[in-house]
Parts: C-alpha cells; sequence; structure tokens
C-alpha cells in the first residue's frame, strides 16, 4: 500500500496520496482525492464539519492521541495530522484500513475491530469521535456500540447526528423524501443497516441515548446552527477521571 504514496526524502514529511481518477478498490487512487470528495460543495462542507471537531477537541484540551471510530479510509487524516492531532484509528473493513494506513505520512495507527467489541483497554482514549455512523444504525445496535465507546473513552465522546433544519424542512416542503434502504442489496456491514433514512434527533434524545451508556450530554456543536442537519454531540463520562 505504501507505493500509493509518495515518500519524502527524509520519510516523515506528510506527503499526499494519488490524486484524480476513478476509485479502484485499495490499490486504486485514495477516496480523500477522489472526485467526489473534491466537488466544491464537499469541500466547503468538509471544511466546516472537520472545523466544528477540531473545536470540540480543543475545547476539551485533549492530551494524546483521539480516538476515530470508526475511521473508515483515514477521514481528515491529513487536517488532523495538519493541526498536530494524532488519530488512532479503528474500522471493521480492511480495505478501508488499506486507504486509512496511506491517507498520512507517516500513517495514523489504525486497527481492525467491530465497533461492539473494540480492540482496547477500559479508558484508553481520552477523546472518541464517530462520524456518520451511528445514526445509520438501529437503537438495538445503537445501544451495545455506546456502552463500547464508554468504555473505551476516559472522558469524552463526540457523535455525529442529524438534527431538525430548515434545509431538511424545505426538503420535505418540495415533497423530498430519501426512499428505504433495500436491505437485500446490501453487502457487508451495510446490510445491517437502518431501512429508514434519516432519524433526526434533539436534545433530549441524545441525552437520554447517552445516559443509557453512563454518558452525560455536556455540549451540542453544530456544523451550521438550523441550515444544516448535522451536528455533533459531546458525551462526558459520568464517572470521568
Ligand atoms: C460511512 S463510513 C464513516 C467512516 C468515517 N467515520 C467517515 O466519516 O468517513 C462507515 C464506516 O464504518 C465502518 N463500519 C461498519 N460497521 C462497523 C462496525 N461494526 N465496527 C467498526 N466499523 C464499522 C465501515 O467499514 C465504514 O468504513
Amino acid at each position: 500500500m505504501m507505493s500509493d504514496s509518495k515518500q519524502s526524502a527524509s520519510g516523515s514529511a506528510p506527503v499526499r496520496p494519488a490524486r484524480g481518477g476513478p476509485r479502484q478498490g485499495s490499490g486504486g487512487v485514495h477516496p480523500i482525492y477522489s472526485p467526489r470528495q473534491t466537488r466544491l460543495r464537499r469541500r466547503i462542507n468538509n471544511f466546516f464539519v472537520y472545523r466544528t471537531i477540531r473545536k470540540a477537541i480543543r475545547d476539551c484540551r485533549v492530551q494524546g492521541p483521539v480516538l476515530a471510530a470508526p475511521c473508515g479510509y483515514g477521514w481528515f487524516f491529513d487536517r488532523f495530522r495538519r493541526d498536530g492531532i494524532e488519530v488512532v484509528g479503528v474500522d471493521i473493513s480492511p480495505e478501508a484500513l488499506a486507504f486509512a494506513r496511506t491517507a498520512v505520512n507517516p500513517p495514523m495507527q489504525v486497527f481492525e475491530g467491530d465497533i461492539q467489541q473494540l480492540p482496547f483497554s477500559d479508558g484508553q482514549f481520552e477523546f472518541i469521535v464517530s462520524n456518520r455512523f451511528l445514526l445509520h444504525f438501529e437503537d438495538d445496535f445503537r445501544a451495545l456500540a455506546f456502552k463500547e465507546l464508554a468504555r473505551v473513552t476516559r472522558k469524552y465522546l463526540l457523535v455525529h447526528y442529524d438534527t431538525p433544519s430548515v434545509h431538511e424542512w424545505l426538503r420535505r416542503l418540495r415533497g423530498f423524501r430519501k426512499p428505504d434502504l433495500d436491505l437485500d442489496e446490501q453487502r457487508g456491514w451495510r446490510k445491517r443497516k437502518r431501512k429508514t433514512r434519516r432519524l433526526f434527533y434533539d436534545g433530549d434524545r441524545m441525552a437520554a441515548e447517552g445516559a443509557a451508556a453512563g454518558l452525560n450530554l455536556k455540549k451540542l456543536y453544530y456544523v451550521f446552527h438550523l441550515l444544516s442537519a448535522r451536528a455533533y454531540c459531546l458525551y462526558e463520562k459520568a464517572d470521568a477521571r
């Protein structure tokens, strides 16, 4: 996999993986630089999403690495590295991890594992971020994942949620509705996803979800309050040391 990224002479400077072209399995172009990710709208969205997450991390004055669970193909690894935030990643997909290992150079540490049974000890990370993940699953899956994330965090857990927004309300007014997922057509981990596409949370529902795993809602971070559905809920462990 290292052949996907150019090595610097010293071997230590962050070097970008190859850009452009279609994604072709784990030997192809890194998804960070796929045409989809480099569209203007996506770049603006990524910019604000990353800024929101970085603010939460900085507000918490995190010491040591942040756990990205799951990390996908090395989601935002380049930005984290640039800002001096070390990340450890975990993901169930070996293909995603192969990309994650080449997202930055030297690579962030990544591990293969299931979010419901993480390969880490109790309280190993001070801060965990879970992006674009839990909201896709049913209550029972989320409850187990929350318990496991609460076990592995020493203090904070930042979770991505969708919240009611003007944008969504306008879309509904125009009759837009995302069709349900056909689970028979899904493969791998996607088979475990929820059929109905969007689950909107308010603060009370987030607080209840966290409380069941021993987490208190500390603060809500909105990417664009009311305009965008995306929000990040910062939980703090009730018995944080
Ligand atoms: C939509 S992506 C989100 C990845 C990353 N957080 C991001 O925002 O780009 C979902 C990821 O979850 C991983 N995944 C699915 N089920 C998982 C599980 N049970 N445990 C750990 N990772 C899982 C998939 O392999 C995939 O990389």
